[in-house]
Formats: structure tokens, C-alpha cells, sequence
């Protein structure tokens, strides 16, 4: 008998054990549909220019590599702060408004979840259903409760609105909400400006904490109006947690660069919450890796570097709208079964196609079409070169 005889085999990742295996697959013509990264017309995950030259500039000037502050570099704290809130609410936030450099949007969420459980009067953490498969992990993981609330409605693969407004104007003082702040995880469908304000004052009325998940700044469409619902939040005085990922619109992926921002109700219990953040990062990874944070940190304080950048989001932004085209003209051609059109009305990376899990099985196992079981496609994956098969594919598991 060995030691870990008793360890029971864990259930794969849902989203990151399909490109594992998407690696392995021996068929030279696979899709990967499966994880949220950005590729271009060619098939790439583009390492962007802006972010090329920023680490140059890192390489020749950088003169240490000692640790960073528990919360990470002041300097990012400040230019994330004013790239989420724009700066004039920035500075008007000020000591309301704090902030930690993380190890990714998800390294934010940990930290946030930890000091949600240990610190506030929540009984629940309230979740769209559905939401990103990762959420109920982090959150349990740190011991919170966790409800859901409707959001997405499979009949019309919109949102259902009233359903939605409905529920979460039941939902307790002091819970905390998940919201998407654009470019919903998994289904593309967001909120717009109107529903933001509508929310916010719901929020304002019961007394639960919003949480943002931003991870798609730039996805849906632009920096700023993408930005709506967590401004709206803070502009209203509200309490406001905001978890933001630099993976997707830099493309930093694997440098692992993210920063928790909460907006308390005034300086004396900013600079509590962010004594209990530093206990969370402390015990959990010490303090944030530095490269991606100084890539952050180099352009956006660049004015040259920060224009690449902002063309740059624009580039994939577009491709990503036109492969929604193109997809959607290519299945109607086709002649599927079903309308596909409301893919061109969704945001960002993700939609749902409506795929059951016995279909989306027979994508990959059949056609090497790695989707996620849950029917969530990566549009972003989809190339000039791999349109026809992948069209192909889903024809023939649909009739
Ligand atoms: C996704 O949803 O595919 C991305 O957010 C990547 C991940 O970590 O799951």
C-alpha cells in the first residue's frame, strides 16, 4: 500500500483538460473551440507589438528582481485603477479605491473569495447561471456559499431580463452578485448601459456587494463603453469589487497579470480591506509575479506604446466581429437545421452554440472539433482556413 492509495481521481478541468488533449490529438486538421485565447486569421496567439516592445524596454532598464510589495507595484495600481474607472473617477474614488496587483483575473477572484469568506457578513455568492465553470471552483474553494440567478435564456439565446431583474431584487443585503462586466463567460450576452443603471440601483436599494468579473476590457466595444457597468457601480458611491484580467486584451496569457480593485465606503475602511487582501496574498503566493505587471505597467504609461496598444485591441476586436459574420453567413449556407444568427448579436470570445454534451462529444471525438461540453465555442478560434471543416462538422452532428 502507498501513501496516497486513499487519493481519489479528481474530475478534469472542463475548459483547460480540453486543449491538454487537444495537444495530444494525433489529426492534423483539429479545432481548438475549447479555452478563451485569442488566435489571428493564421492560427496564432499573436505576442502584440506594444507588448514586444514594452518588454525590450523592461530587458535594457530593469535592475533587479527582487520581491514586489504584497500588493504589488504602486504604479499599476494607479494606471489599472484609471484604465477600469477612467481617470477622473479615479481620482475621485481616491482612498475609497483600492488595489492589488494579482497573479491573473483569477488570482484576483481567489484573493477576493478569501476575503469575502473571512471578512464580510455574506451568506451566498449569487452566479449567472450559466456562468464560467471556473467561478463555483474559486469561490467554494475558499468557503463560500453559492446560489444562482437567471440570466441566459436558451429559447431566445438572449438575455432574460425580467427573469434576472427579478431574482436579484431578491437577493439579500450583504450577498455578494458576480456580474460579467462585458463579454459574458459563456454566452457573449451582455448588459447594456440602461440595465447597468437599472442594476446599480437595485444593488443600492437591497444592499448587496456587486462583484466584477472583467476579464474582456475591449472585447465587446471599446475600452471605455466596455468599462460601463463598473463605472456605473462606483459612480452610484456603491461598494464594488472589480476583478480584472490583463490575459486576453494584451494577450499576457501566461504571464499571469490581473488586479483586484474594491471601492470601499470611505479611506478608514479601504485601508482595512486592504490589510485583509495582503493576509490572502501573503498565505497564498507571497506576493505577484512582476514581468506582466511591468509590461502593463510600460504601455499603459506610454503615450506611443498605449496607441499600439488601443489599435492593436482594435485588430482582434474586429476580427472577432467578423468571424461572427462570416460564421453565421457560412452555417446559413450550409443549410443547418438551426438560425445561427443570434451569434452575431453576442460579444466577445464566447457563445453558446446550444450543442448538447452528446454533440459536442461527437465533435471531438468524430471531427476534432474540441468544444466545450457545455456547447460554449470560442469564436475567436475560428480561421478562414478552418471554417468550412469546422461548418462541415456541425452539420453533420445536427441532423
Ligand atoms: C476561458 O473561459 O476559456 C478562459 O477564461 C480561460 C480559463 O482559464 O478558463
Amino acid at each position: 500500500m502507498s501513501s496516497f492509495d486513499n487519493v481519489s481521481p479528481a474530475p478534469a478541468d472542463p475548459i483547460l483538460s480540453l486543449t491538454e488533449a487537444f495537444k495530444t490529438d494525433p489529426r492534423p486538421e483539429k479545432i481548438n473551440l475549447s479555452v478563451g485565447v485569442f488566435v489571428d486569421d493564421t492560427g496564432r496567439t499573436p505576442i502584440l507589438e506594444s507588448v514586444r516592445k514594452a518588454e525590450q524596454r523592461i530587458l535594457e532598464t530593469s535592475t533587479s528582481k527582487s520581491y514586489l510589495p504584497m500588493t504589488g507595484s504602486p504604479q499599476f495600481a494607479q494606471l489599472t485603477q484609471q484604465l477600469c474607472f477612467g481617470s477622473e473617477l479615479a481620482s475621485q474614488l481616491s482612498d475609497r479605491l483600492v488595489t492589488l496587483q494579482s497573479p491573473g483575473g483569477t488570482g484576483a477572484l481567489r484573493v477576493s473569495a478569501d476575503f469575502i469568506a473571512k471578512n464580510l457578513e455574506a451568506k451566498n455568492i449569487w452566479m449567472s447561471s450559466p456562468t464560467w465553470a471556473n467561478h463555483h471552483g474559486i469561490f467554494a474553494a475558499a468557503g463560500n456559499a453559492i446560489e444562482s440567478y437567471p440570466y441566459f435564456d436558451s429559447a431566445t439565446n438572449d438575455l432574460n431580463y425580467p427573469a434576472f431583474i427579478e431574482a436579484i431584487s431578491n437577493i439579500p443585503a450583504d450577498d455578494i452578485v458576480v456580474l460579467h462586466g462585458c463579454c459574458h463567460n459563456p454566452t457573449g450576452v451582455d448588459l447594456n448601459e440602461e440595465q447597468w443603471q437599472e442594476v446599480a440601483q437595485i444593488a443600492a436599494s437591497k444592499g448587496w456587494i456587486p462583484l466584477i468579473d472583467f476579464a474582456y476590457q475591449g472585447f465587446r466595444s471599446g475600452l471605455e463603453s466596455d468599462a460601463a457597468g463598473a463605472r456605473i457601480f462606483a459612480q452610484a458611491g456603491l461598494p464594488l469589487i472589480v476583478a480584472q484580467s490583463f490575459s486576453k486584451n494584451l494577450g499576457l496569457y501566461q504571464d499571469r497579470v490581473g488586479a483586484l480593485h474594491v471601492v470601499a465606503d470611505d479611506a478608514d475602511s479601504a485601508a482595512k480591506v486592504i490589510s485583509q487582501l495582503k493576509i490572502s496574498v501573503r498565505v497564498n503566493y507571497s506576493n505577484p509575479p512582476a514581468h506582466g505587471g511591468a509590461v502593463v505597467t510600460t504601455v499603459l504609461s506610454d503615450d506611443a506604446l498605449r496607441q499600439q496598444w488601443h489599435g492593436e485591441l482594435d485588430v482582434m476586436r474586429r476580427r472577432i466581429a467578423g468571424i461572427r459574420e462570416n460564421f453565421v453567413d457560412a452555417l446559413a449556407s450550409a443549410g443547418l437545421p438551426k438560425d445561427y444568427s443570434f451569434l452575431k448579436r453576442q460579444n466577445g470570445m464566447f457563445s453558446f452554440t446550444g450543442l448538447s454534451k452528446e454533440q459536442a462529444l461527437a465533435l471531438r471525438e468524430q471531427h476534432a472539433v474540441y468544444i466545450v461540453n457545455s456547447g460554449r465555442i470560442n469564436v475567436a478560434g475560428i480561421t478562414t482556413a478552418n471554417l468550412d471543416r469546422l461548418v462541415a462538422a456541425l452539420k453533420a452532428v445536427s441532423s
